[in-house]
């Protein structure tokens, strides 16, 4: 299903153009954080499943085996992603739409995970909310986000990147960084209490990216959406991005190995609905 109202914007056409890539790169680096975060939700999980911002279904495969008997369904604005999701997860459904616009109605999930997608919600408060409106009380919403500026260097090497891109570029790219950087904060306590939410548990942990040298490392960055907007519809600009993405992975490069190594902070929130 595609919901008519997912308008297509710069950021969703760099994700779209990202998709294959991310889906053997990027995309396999999270599933640590994916199964982590799994593996925080309540057994039984309460169902139906809804993965938002999907991506290629990392959460909801790190899942299958708890969802086989249920509805789950993979939710992002990128066509090719919700396609991923589909291959990957057998039975599970797609629905391609933006999650700040949810085409769901009230109640019809008993647990929603996104892993590094609502982070980039434009409108962190109504998303709460709204993911609270079609979840059914007592059912669980369990999320990731990476931590700060500061703690994170591999969110350091792409601000770089972008800093420094000589050619123009349309759209805006979305920070990394979130209102949920800081992991439990007052702002979080609020907002989740307003939404209908009771905080269960926030993990704040730490991520070592791993990549055999700085050209991998540089093809994998390339591959997610924030980067892809940069070249967007001039593909004979890639090879200059991958060049300057290596040599901004120059400082994590081990001399003696030439393998590349960075730690970024992310934090796990495991929210239940209120049951009025
Ligand atoms: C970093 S990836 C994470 C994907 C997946 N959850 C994972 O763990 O691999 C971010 C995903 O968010 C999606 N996304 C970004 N903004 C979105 C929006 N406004 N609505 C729906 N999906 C969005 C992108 O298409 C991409 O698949």
């Amino acid at each position: 299903m595609t919901d008519p109202k997912a308008k297509t914007t710069p950021i969703r056409e760099g994700w779209e153009r990202a998709a294959v890539d991310y889906r053997k790169g990027f995309g396999l680096h999270l599933e640590v954080i994916a199964h982590r975060l799994a593996a925080l939700l309540p057994r039984p999980l309460p169902t139906p499943v809804l993965d938002l911002a999907c991506g290629p279904g990392t959460v909801l495969s790190a899942l299958s085996g708890r969802t086989a008997s249920s509805i789950s369904v993979g939710c992002d604005f990128s066509r090719r992603m919700v396609g991923f999701t589909r291959e990957r997860v057998a039975g599970s459904h797609g629905v391609v739409a933006d999650q700040d616009h949810l085409p769901f109605g009230p109640r019809s999930f008993g647990t929603v995970v996104s892993s590094m997608g609502t982070i980039f919600s434009r409108d962190s408060e109504g998303q709460m909310r709204e993911v609270a409106r079609i979840m059914a009380p007592g059912g669980v919403f369990g999320f990731s986000a990476w931590g700060l500026p500061e703690e994170t260097e591999l969110g350091a090497v792409s601000r770089r990147i972008v800093a420094e891109w000589p050619h123009p570029f349309e759209g805006v790219l979305p920070p990394l960084e979130s209102p949920y950087s800081p992991g439990r904060s007052p702002w979080l306590d609020r907002m989740a209490r307003e939404a209908g939410f009771l905080i269960r548990e926030v993990v704040s942990d730490w991520h070592r990216f791993r990549f055999p040298d700085t050209r991998s490392a540089a093809e994998v960055l390339v591959g997610t959406g924030r980067l892809a907007l940069l070249v967007a519809d001039r593909p004979e600009l890639r090879s200059e991005l991958v060049e300057r993405a290596a040599a901004a992975f120059e400082i994590h490069r081990d001399p003696s190995t030439g393998h590349v190594s960075l730690e970024n902070r992310y934090h796990i929130f495991i929210l239940e609905r209120g049951r009025s």
